[in-house]
């Protein structure tokens, strides 16, 4: 795992959404799996301005959510549809047909999740998923116990997990408790993984996921076993990090050809991840 530590959230955010541009720059149509929740709405701040600047192109790129909350439609203000259609897909070129999402009103689930993890596989995998980190160590909603070889399912979320979520809803109790998450196994199969966490109440979450042992008690730890993955934070999610030194001593000593996110090379002296 390569772990980024970036002065500040901006940094961090700037870094991530440089991550993402140089997949679109090297493959137009990139398969991406995106995350919602707080943290990323200021990498799609960034990358729908590099859309408007720059050009950066989305007609191509092809999507699929995380996850979505049972019992909500596409339409509903508080689904992730809707999050996504706000702060990305409805200000860049994307083509509504390039979307996937879980299906929150599906009537059978688990044939929907069958269906939704087919088609990734129609499509030829993700190349890179970009995920966030629940304070409990969750990634997609892949709440603590969740199978380590998990596919796309049913979950219910903890209470934690509501709390965190409660803003729109107006309250924890109103979240709904069933969601449609990615299984930790499908995120692992990605081709790349970049997980950005920012804020110290993530500290306690990041030092586990890279620095404690694999466990189902903290999903996101299994991607130390990703062959490609890039953990981007700020300070204050670095707080707990015991070799944050190394890691800064690392970043600042990376080949040029590693930066930000270049295809790694087949043979190359001091290569890592
Ligand atoms: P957050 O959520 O970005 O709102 O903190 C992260 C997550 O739960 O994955």
């Amino acid at each position: 795992m390569e772990i980024i530590i970036k002065p500040n959230a901006a940094e961090a955010r700037l870094e991530t959404a440089n991550l993402l541009r140089r997949q679109l720059d090297r493959k137009s149509d990139s398969v991406l799996g995106l995350a919602t929740g707080s943290t990323p709405i200021g990498v799609y701040a960034l990358l729908v301005g590099m859309h408007a600047q720059d050009g950066l192109d989305f007609s191509r790129v092809r999507t699929f959510n995380l996850d979505e909350y049972v019992g909500l439609g596409s339409d509903h203000p508080c689904s992730y549809r809707q999050f996504m259609e706000e702060h990305l897909f409805g200000r860049v070129n994307i083509g509504v047909g390039n979307i996937h999402f879980p299906n929150g009103l599906a009537r059978d689930i688990t044939k929907h999740c069958d269906e939704y993890e087919a088609a990734i596989q129609k499509v030829g995998g993700i190349d890179l998923q970009l995920l966030g980190i629940g304070r409990d160590g969750h990634i997609g909603f892949n709440e603590p116990s969740s199978s380590l070889a998990s596919r796309t399912r049913l979950k219910t979320i903890t209470p934690q997990t509501s709390a965190d979520n409660a803003t729109c809803f107006g309250g924890a109790d109103k979240v709904p408790h069933h969601v449609i998450t990615m299984g930790v196994g499908t995120i692992m199969e990605a081709r790349q993984c970049v997980l950005i966490a920012t804020g110290s109440a993530k500290a306690t979450a990041v030092a586990q996921m890279a620095e404690g042992p694999i466990t189902a008690d903290c999903p996101a730890s299994v991607l130390q076993m990703h062959p490609r993955c890039q953990l981007i934070v700020d300070e204050e999610s670095a707080g707990r990090l015991k070799r944050a030194e190394y890691y800064r001593w690392v970043y600042d000593h990376k080949p040029e050809w590693q930066r930000c996110g270049a295809a790694p090379k087949a043979v190359a002296a001091g290569s890592r991840s």
